[in-house]
């Protein structure tokens, strides 16, 4: 089959569905490409990139009458009119929100795979180009932030006086909140996040922000996503927001509620007491908005001097990086529609993804897909059994235990040669501090151990190769097996701490 990867037609777009690096692993996967001449320039993808990894380069009627079209943002009516009835077309489309737009798919008999509607489930996460574009979106908005503020983010004690960090607010801690705390928190500043869904406040923790609680009634959510918030919910957040956002340099909101407009958090009245000076990146500018002076794609300078910043394509304000992950979350995609890696691509609807984001098909719309649970929550804990209390153990066993012990240990040391007591004390002495030792190291710190275990092995090699050859059968038996159980461990030990090596290289 022919994938066509058509030149953007939306004004100012500066992504492409493919790079060189991209179109190589569609190769591979058996499909030939053909890329529209001048597609990628924007994304520092000139056309030889393409041509060096074996895709023609071609006219855009080529790539409209190609076998499966990909493409960045949604077909327009011209472009719908312009596909193969029976082809097939990929793209962001936000289908929720475009009724329309999935009228005409249906109608050009197209079949319609919208990437934003990849379900939020583990085994997608490769292809879910929201959260790719949304975590590079993220660290973009803490740029443009910056840019705007016009101050350093990062306190400093210096002679020529004291600069206080910058203060930064972040609304929403999904994976563009996420990212932006993550961005902001490396810069210097002092984060703080909130989110409606309280499963997040660890994830907000771990990457070294504060997150703001408020006392409400709050669930954790059953898709990744919030639901929309109860009356009492709004009223209780609003005071947190005005508040939080007087003390804020850069506020940040990224709150969305899939398929709804944006919730209005940031009130007019809010901005109006904010410092001068301040700004606010506003990213569900392209839902409506969180604050109530948003302007979408503009940057709006209110009476007292707070920065409103709307811009929809931060994603596309890094476009090199963008594109590349974009057209990997399509390769992700392709390779999982192409298990015969055999270049043609086969619509499995019986799977959760392909089903998920199918959203017109032989003419028929299968838009909404069936909803599909996953939860970020720790898996709910099984009713507990009832806690039957244990008997005390008897108290004649264990003394009757000791008797036994004290008894062979008598025996052993009356019948066996002197220098034998010395190695079974230091024997019965290191399985003691061994035990006791070894049970009480943290489990993070069990890969230390395991190289003070390889050590240890080290010795017994050394000791083992020592008394290999002895004439005594039994001593070479033991040495024998010695050596080997402990060259199992240090080779073993050396092959997993390469691995684990490995997954910090830098490639
Ligand atoms: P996400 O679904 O991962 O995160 C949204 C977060 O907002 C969720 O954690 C949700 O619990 C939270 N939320 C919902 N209602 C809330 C409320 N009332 N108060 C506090 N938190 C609330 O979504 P993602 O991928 O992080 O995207 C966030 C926003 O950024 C979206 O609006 C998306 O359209 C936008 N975006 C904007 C871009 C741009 O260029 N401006 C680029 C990429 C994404």
């Amino acid at each position: 089959m022919r994938i066509g990867i058509p030149q953007e037609s939306k004004a100012g777009e500066m992504l492409v569905a493919a790079t060189g690096a991209t179109v190589g692993l569609l190769r591979k996967l058996g499909y030939e490409v053909v890329v529209e001449a001048g597609a990628g320039a924007a994304s520092d993808q000139p056309d030889e990139v393409y041509a060096a990894a074996e895709a023609r380069v071609g006219g855009a009627e080529e790539v409209w009458s190609s076998d499966v079209v990909v493409k960045v943002n949604a077909p327009t009516p011209e472009e719908i009119g312009r596909l193969r009835r029976g082809a097939v077309v990929v793209s962001m489309m936000a289908p929720a929100r475009s009724p329309e737009l999935v009228e005409a798919l249906v109608a050009a008999g197209v079949t319609a795979l919208a990437m934003d509607a990849v379900p939020r489930i583990s085994r997608a996460q490769s292809m879910d180009v929201l959260s790719s574009m949304a975590n590079v979106a993220g660290y973009r908005a803490v740029v443009e932030g910056a840019y705007a503020f016009g101050r350093q983010f990062t306190g400093q004690v210096t002679a020529a006086g004291k600069v206080p960090p910058a203060r930064v607010f972040v609304v929403g801690a999904g994976v563009a909140g996420l990212a932006a705390l993550g961005a902001a928190g490396s810069m210097g500043a002092i984060v703080r996040a909130f989110d409606v869904r309280p499963e997040v406040a660890e994830q907000v923790e771990s990457m070294g922000a504060q997150f703001v609680t408020v006392d409400m009634e709050s669930e954790v959510s059953s898709d990744g996503y919030a639901k929309e918030m109860t009356a009492e919910q709004v009223a209780a957040t609003a005071a947190m927001y005005d508040e939080e956002a007087r003390g804020a340099d850069i506020v940040i909101t990224t709150a969305l509620i899939p398929g709804r407009p944006a919730p209005k958090l940031i009130t007019a009245g809010t901005i109006a007491a904010m410092r001068t000076g301040s700004v606010i990146i506003d990213m569900a500018a392209a839902n409506g908005g969180n604050t109530e002076l948003t302007r979408t794609d503009e940057v709006v300078v209110t009476d007292n001097g707070v920065t409103i910043i709307g811009y929809t394509d931060l994603a596309g304000r890094l476009p090199a990086q963008t594109s590349q992950l974009y057209g990997t979350n399509i390769v992700n995609l392709l390779k999982l529609m192409t298990p015969e890696k055999d270049g043609v691509l086969a619509l499995d609807l019986d799977d959760v993804v392909v089903r998920g984001i199918t959203v017109a098909h032989e003419g028929a719309s299968m838009w909404p897909p069936p909803a599909v649970k996953v939860s970020a929550a720790p898996a709910p804990v099984a009713a507990a059994e009832p806690v039957v209390p244990k008997p005390p153990p008897d108290p004649r066993r264990t003394v009757y235990a000791a008797g036994i012990a004290a008894v062979l240990f008598i025996l052993v040391a009356t019948f066996s040669p002197p220098e034998f007591l010395g190695h079974f004390t230091v024997f019965v002495l290191a399985v003691f501090v061994g035990y006791y030792v070894i049970s009480n190291v943290a489990h993070a710190l069990h890969t230390p151990l395991m190289s003070e275990t390889n050590a240890i092995s080290g010795i017994i090699l050394v000791g083992g190769i020592l008394q290999v050859g002895s004439t005594n059968p039994a001593i070479a038996i033991m040495a024998t097996l010695a050596v080997l159980v402990a060259s199992i461990n240090i080779f073993g030990g050396f092959l997993v701490t390469l691995r684990m090596l490995q997954m910090f290289r830098k490639d």
